[in-house]
């Protein structure tokens, strides 16, 4: 995998400095004849346009995500049923899910108790986590790949009930160093033109603003958890 920072201001940079690295040369006379002039500008023309490609998408996701967490801000919080959302999401996966050979396992209790979480919001949370661990397996070839889903009641340091949520794969985890960089906005390793670095700060930014924390725990090759800790419906 690659390990890549994606942001706006080093992508304007890297265009700005290549336009202007060519006008200097041109200025210097640097170019032995108008042909090797031309096929600089060309390179250096080319080389801007996929830059700024990726500029105006990382400028739409983020416009994407304003819109998602302003228009949530006045939702209400629950009471949402856990198991109905996480079957919902697969359900929606169906195809890419048939075609990665993912198999799911579930372990939330029939009785789970209700959650004080906008059902909209969770299902988002789920998504993403699930579309990570599909890039993730197909990218390194994992042969079984399984996500399995686990809903336990835990307690808060106040000792307040709460919902423990972990969502786990057994792809290929991540790295001690990128294990803490993954919530932060921009950080991908996905090649480029897959990915923005913006879902898990969306998620991190959905599960605060529903009361919730999450956490992530890996080893590199020996898959990845995310733990979230959720509010109960009174
Ligand atoms: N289930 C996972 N297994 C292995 N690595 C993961 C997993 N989930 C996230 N990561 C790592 O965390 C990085 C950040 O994930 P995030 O969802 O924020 O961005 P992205 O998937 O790269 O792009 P985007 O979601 O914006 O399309 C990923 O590029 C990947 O390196
Ligand atoms: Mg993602």
């Amino acid at each position: 995998m690659l390990d890549r920072q994606h942001n706006l201001v080093s992508l304007l940079h890297a265009i700005k400095t290549g336009l202007e690295s060519h006008e200097h040369q041109a200025e210097d006379q640097y170019f032995k004849n108008p042909e090797t002039r031309l096929d600089h500008a060309e390179w250096t023309v080319k080389q801007a346009l996929r830059q700024a490609e990726k500029a105006l998408s990382i400028t739409k996701r983020l416009g994407q995500l304003m819109v998602t967490l302003e228009k949530k801000q006045g939702c209400n919080s629950g009471p949402v049923s856990l198991k109905p959302i996480w079957e919902r999401v697969i359900q929606n996966l169906q195809d890419k899910w048939a075609s990665h050979r993912m198999s799911v396992v579930m372990r939330i209790p029939d009785e789970f108790p209700l959650i004080a979480c906008d059902a909209g919001d969770l299902e988002e949370i789920f998504d993403l986590l699930v579309e990570n661990s599909l890039q993730a397996a197909e990218s390194e070839e994992i042969p079984c790949p399984k996500i399995i889903v686990r809903a336990e009641i835990g307690f808060s340091i106040q000792e307040e009930p709460l919902a423990f949520v972990t969502v786990a794969d057994t792809g290929p985890g991540v790295s001690e160093k990128k294990l803490g960089r993954i919530f932060n906005p921009f950080f991908t390793t996905k090649p480029e033109g897959e990915g923005n670095g913006l879902g898990l700060y969306l998620v991190k930014a959905l599960v605060a603003k529903n009361g919730g924390t999450i956490s992530a725990a890996s080893f590199e090759h020996c898959g990845i958890t995310f733990t979230l800790q959720l509010p109960l419906a009174s």
